[in-house]
């Protein structure tokens, strides 16, 4: 999987433990998907999910590890690759733009990256079969990038883990049936299932400003972009409500009311602009409530500090973790009787990795200056 801010690794067993301990769950609407972990986790375990995302780069994960059918499209896609990887590397508007202009590639990878990207582009592929490439494609280049994990900023000297290879590995498809929608949410939310999993954005965070190579490289649309990070200029328009302080409550009851499913299950971090309290009511109206928590640690960034355009120090590192929240709601005949709570409670994930792993994980250390 690719890195990515928000992203509930940690927190999936936690998130599965809640969907297999209700009655009755067979269909699972995810409907902030992200990078379709926790889809593909509850699609791995048998149910049947729907992923939504509004970004396009979400929505090809989501087609490659929630709707691709690994008995139908692995065989022609692991071919594929294998032809891709033999390709001679093309130097163009994508290495210009994101190995030059900006750094997030090194030229070498950027050529290669953006060879394979062409011939994706040029063959008349099944849809699914296209997103399993695209998916390996933004993988291998996650894999050589030079960020914090975050594409609003890169660092000022090449990441060591910049200078390897890019190398195009298969992705771990499931067999079976899903769904990939890319929509608004409140939009998604009328799609049918028993329960619809939440993970909105909880800050003022923009996704597609944070991931706007992979939006790009996707689209493959050689976009006007602005700025020393080379962002696309439609990252200044195409906003979601949940990344405003005003819109996040008035959206989340959008989609709250046109679901029409029995759970509701929620992440929500505390340094979201929902308090738990305010969740809590919003939610007790609909329906009976239980609410769970765990220390989760915060994304690389955050802990790295705050740099000005000369690599020099100007902000304070925060706090190391915060506390993730799942509120469950029950409702439309369902509630929380005969389930138990205290087991799900227990499986919350319990102490932040140290530092030095997540150090370890991006292959470079902490401390490094990035712009
Ligand atoms: C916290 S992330 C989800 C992370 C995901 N659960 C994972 O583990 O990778 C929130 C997601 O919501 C998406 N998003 C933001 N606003 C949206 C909207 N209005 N409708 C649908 N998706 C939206 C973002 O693109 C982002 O991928």
């Amino acid at each position: 999987m690719i890195k990515y801010i928000g992203s509930k690794r940690r927190l999936v067993p936690w998130i599965c433990a809640v969907v297999d301990a209700l009655e009755g769950v067979e269909t699972v609407l995810d409907l902030f998907s992200g990078t379709s972990r926790v889809g593909r986790a509850l699609k791995e375990r048998g149910y049947h999910v729907t992923a939504n995302d509004h970004n396009t780069y979400a929505w090809v994960l989501a087609r490659c590890y929630v709707q691709a059918d690994a008995d139908r499209v692995a065989g022609e896609a692991r071919e594929r690759l294998a032809a891709l990887r033999g390709l001679e590397p093309r130097d163009g508007w994508f290495t210009e733009t994101y190995c030059r202009r900006s750094r997030y590639f090194h030229p070498d990878n950027g050529a290669r990256i953006e060879a394979v990207r062409e011939a994706i582009h040029l063959q008349d592929l099944d849809p699914d079969v296209e997103a399993v490439l695209l998916t390996a494609l933004m993988k291998a280049a996650d894999k050589v990038d030079s960020t914090t994990g975050v594409q609003m900023a890169y660092l000022k000297q090449w990441a060591p883990r910049a200078m390897n290879e890019l190398s195009l590995e298969m992705p771990p498809l499931l067999p079976g049936g899903g769904r990939a929608l890319q929509q608004e949410a409140w939009e998604a939310a009328t799609v049918k299932a028993d329960l619809a999993y939440l993970d909105p954005p909880y800050n003022q965070h923009n996704y597609r400003g944070n991931y706007h190579v992979w939006e790009t490289l996707v689209n493959w649309d050689e976009p006007e972009v602005y700025g020393v990070a080379c962002k696309r200029t439609d990252c200044r328009t195409l906003k979601s409500p949940f990344n405003f302080k005003a819109g996040i409550r008035p959206a989340l009851e959008r989609v709250l009311d046109a679901l029409d499913t029995r759970y509701v299950l929620i992440s929500f971090s505390d340094e979201g602009r929902i308090t738990r309290d305010e969740m809590e009511s919003m939610l007790g109206e609909r329906g009976h409530v239980a609410v769970f928590e765990a220390e989760h640690p915060r994304y690389v960034g955050a802990r790295i500090g705050i740099y000005n355009p000369q690599g020099e120090k100007v902000g304070r590192v925060g706090r190391l973790t915060n506390r993730e929240h799942l509120f469950l709601l029950a409702r439309n005949g369902a509630d929380l009787q005969g389930i138990d709570l205290g087991a799900v409670a227990s499986g919350a994930p319990r102490s932040a990795p140290r530092d030095r792993d997540d150090s370890r994980n991006l292959g470079y250390p902490l401390d490094r200056s990035w712009i």
